[in-house]
């Protein structure tokens, strides 16, 4: 077993990144420390070349201060991105400079009516499956919307704590057999559903949830973590045979995102 190695990934350079509106509950306005942004990124951008993941980066507008969260542009497969529908009109310019980053490097590109939200964070990737995270910005229409243009089997996750507001900061799928995921982010239904559907579900503790251990990001037996996840998630991570890598990601988080946000998984 084991997850996928990643090949590719596209991440925006932080030189516009602040905070400056607030829509999710972990956002405080005007606290970023710029210089230090750009060196957490650095580290992580050296920590991905340091496994040998070919890494690219697309240049952050000055309009767009979340254009830093990659993954949430769209979920890529094959040469193909579908693009997100932010929910937020604050975030909604983004989709128009990372088209125009796919199309120039030769996506192609799909998308969903604009009437269903949808933003990669909320989307995972389990097996052949696609669990979707909704409640706060994808909705079950934008569930079966997805199912009918991917032909995928779609898994709706009902999220129901709005500092878990998307699927990628409760759920850390490892392969196509294990995740760990924070209970209390769930409905009990939701619950009930992930029991079902993945063999290895292993419990993280709301210490780890809040210092974003979900919002990790694996490739093959490597895993990228926040350097401020605790000592025992590491062991979890470990018992898995997983390699565990610590990146400080500390001034992205006061915009609600980690490591997972920050990379969009191209191939
Ligand atoms: N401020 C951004 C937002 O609320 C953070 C996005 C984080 N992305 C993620 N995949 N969890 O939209």
């Amino acid at each position: 077993m084991g997850a996928a190695q990643i090949k590719r990934v596209l991440l925006c350079r932080p030189t516009h990144f602040t905070v400056d509106y607030i829509i999710n509950p972990h956002m405080r306005p005007y606290r970023v420390d710029q210089p230090r942004a750009m060196h957490q990124w650095d580290e992580l951008v050296k920590t991905l070349e340091g496994l040998k993941i070919k890494v690219e980066v697309i240049e952050q507008k000055p309009d767009v201060p979340d254009m830093v969260f990659a993954t949430d542009q769209g979920i890529v497969k094959d040469g193909t991105v579908l693009l997100a529908n932010f929910r937020y009109p604050q975030r909604a310019k983004e989709r128009v400079y990372y088209r125009d980053w796919f199309r120039r490097h030769d996506f192609r590109l799909r998308a969903l009516s604009n009437v269903f939200p949808f933003e990669g964070g909320d989307a995972l990737l389990f097996g052949d499956k696609l669990l979707i995270g909704t409640g706060f910005r994808a909705t079950t229409a934008t569930c079966e919307e997805l199912a009918r243009k991917l032909n995928m089997d779609v898994v709706p996750l009902r999220l129901v704590d709005p500092y878990f507001y998307h699927l990628d900061m409760a759920l850390l799928v490892i392969d196509e057999a294990t995740a760990f995921y924070y209970p209390p982010a769930f409905s009990r239904n939701s619950q009930n559903r992930l029991m079902r559907i993945i063999p290895n579900l292993f419990l993280m503790s709301a210490e780890a949830a809040n210092a974003y251990a979900a919002n990790s990001f694996v490739s093959g037996q490597d895993i990228i973590v926040h350097s401020a996840t605790p000592a025992d998630f590491h062991k979890q991570l470990d018992a898995q045979g997983l390699r565990v890598h610590q990146v400080d990601v500390s001034e992205f988080i006061k915009a609600g995102g980690g490591i997972h946000c920050l990379i969009n998984t191209l191939a």
